[in-house]
């Protein structure tokens, strides 16, 4: 028989020794004796603005540099199933070898509308002494031996020197699908951002009708428009709506969340501001020529703020100014709605919730939704009307209102002089315009 003292002393031992094998099987990799060899690397980059991610059900879209939050260094965007959210890990490659993997958090967004994927932010740490230039997430803390990577490029890692590009304003447009083919509105809108001193939009493209991608061909070959191609429809099935319950698919408006966050991400390091709005949609200064000239002085006033809130006005596009003066019969054969034909504004229905769309300063938001961020640093702002609102041509929203009880609002007519011919010279090249004209 043991005495008791005994036992006490075997337990003792006995703790001491699973307390030792548990540090010794926690430290760093390196220290493993079976070190997996390095792998040169990258091998195999992503060449897709949507990337599988292997043993799992979720893609992967982008990985940014964000040491924004303290203890982070990388932030990859994704879209995750959230009934198979797993443990992952960041797997780096360090200019030309792999190194260690580091642990992830995974975060994601609060915005998902019931549906089964949501974008989700993957966070985690470079470790020492690593340049890391590529990325990609395991689902075990070793790579398996002979598995092959999918490498994602670590964007925004700021570079010496001032080769970048800066810009003053970004648009970034979400997602285009179907067979969206609205010339006439596009080119005008997008004539209008140019004026209004935007510099780069960026626009997602899932598919759009044959005119169109005419048209969006030569604004990006131009280098006004940048497409990111966006096949979404490939990985899974997007939903056109906005909530699960009332039309179903895999997720939100074809993605839209995560282009507008990847959009902010993509612009953080060259634009001064990003304008999240939709394509039919023209953020309009009131009482300033142009953006800049707004934007200088709301950021006077408001010195803290990275997040101007717009207010969202339609147009409803079966009203008509009566005089025909902008019913040009050289846009007649165009595809698509002439917004300077349209001049009645809804005043919104204030009893119920109405949306606003942004003006960001892209280095002060962590989390996009549509009409509202989700997690920002700093303050954030509600415009007023007399001094910015958005020019919305579209099916009225309140198709009970008679035209008595709208505002005529020639705003886009102050513009008209150079519009016009701007549109023109887009259209003509393109062989859009009527000879008649
Ligand atoms: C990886 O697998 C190959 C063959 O499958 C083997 O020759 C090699 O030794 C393995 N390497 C490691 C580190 O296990
Ligand atoms: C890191 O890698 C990049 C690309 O390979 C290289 O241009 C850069 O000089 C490296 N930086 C350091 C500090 O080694
Ligand atoms: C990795 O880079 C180092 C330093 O630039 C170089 O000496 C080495 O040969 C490279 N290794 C491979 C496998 O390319
Ligand atoms: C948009 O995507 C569709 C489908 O892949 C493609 O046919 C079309 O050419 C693309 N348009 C542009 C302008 O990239």
């Amino acid at each position: 028989m043991l005495k008791p003292i005994r036992i006490k002393f075997l337990c003792l031992l006995f703790i001491i020794i699973c307390v030792v094998a548990f540090f010794i099987s926690n430290r760093s990799p390196s220290f493993n004796p079976r070190p997996v060899v390095p792998e040169v690397c990258p091998r195999s980059v992503s060449k897709q603005s949507i990337t599988p991610l292997k043993n799992t059900k979720h893609l992967l879209v982008s990985a940014f540099m964000d040491q924004r939050v303290q203890g982070f260094d990388i932030r990859l965007i994704g879209m995750f199933r959230r009934d198979s959210i797993q443990e992952l890990h960041c797997f780096f490659c360090c200019a030309n070898y792999t190194s260690e993997t580091t642990p992830t958090k995974v975060l994601q967004h609060s915005d998902n509308f019931g549906f089964p994927f949501v974008t989700t932010d993957i966070m985690c740490r470079i470790p020492k002494k690593c340049n890391a230039t590529h990325v990609t997430l395991l689902t075990q803390t070793r790579p398996m031996n002979g598995s092959e990577n999918i490498w994602l490029p670590i964007r925004n890692k700021k570079t010496n020197g001032g080769a970048e590009e800066r810009m003053d304003f970004t648009v970034c447009v979400s997602n285009l699908f179907g067979d969206y083919n609205n010339v006439l509105q596009f080119a005008q809108t997008l004539e209008m951002y140019r004026l209004l001193g935007v510099n780069r939009v960026v626009i997602y493209n899932t598919s759009c009708g044959p005119d169109l991608d005419r048209l969006l061909r030569s604004y990006s070959q131009e280098g006004f428009v940048e497409i990111v191609s966006w096949p979404i429809d490939k990985y899974m099935n997007p939903s056109r709506g906005w909530r699960f319950s009332e039309f179903g698919g895999d997720i939100h408006y074809f993605g839209q969340l995560t282009t507008l966050n990847e959009c902010i991400y993509r612009s953080m390091e060259r634009s001064r501001y990003v304008l999240l709005n939709d394509i039919d949609e023209i953020i309009m200064p009131y009482q300033h020529d142009n953006l800049k000239s707004l934007m200088d002085e709301l950021q006077k006033q408001h010195p803290n703020v990275g997040v101007f809130l717009i207010e969202n006005h339609i147009f409803p596009k079966h009203h008509f100014e009566p005089s025909g003066r902008f019913h040009l019969p050289k846009w007649s054969g165009v595809p698509g709605i002439n917004i300077l034909e349209h001049v009645y504004r809804e005043d919104p229905d204030r009893k119920i919730y109405h949306p606003y769309k942004m003006i960001v300063q892209p280095r002060m938001v962590e989390q996009t939704s549509v009409h509202e961020v989700l997690q920002f640093f700093g303050q954030q702002y509600k415009v007023p009307l007399d001094v910015c609102r958005i020019v919305h041509v579209r099916v009225a929203l309140r198709k009970l209102l008679k035209l008595e009880e709208l505002n005529v609002d020639k705003r886009l007519w102050d513009f008209q002089e150079k519009l016009i011919p701007h549109v023109d010279k887009v259209l003509e090249n393109l062989g859009f315009l009527n000879d008649s004209g």
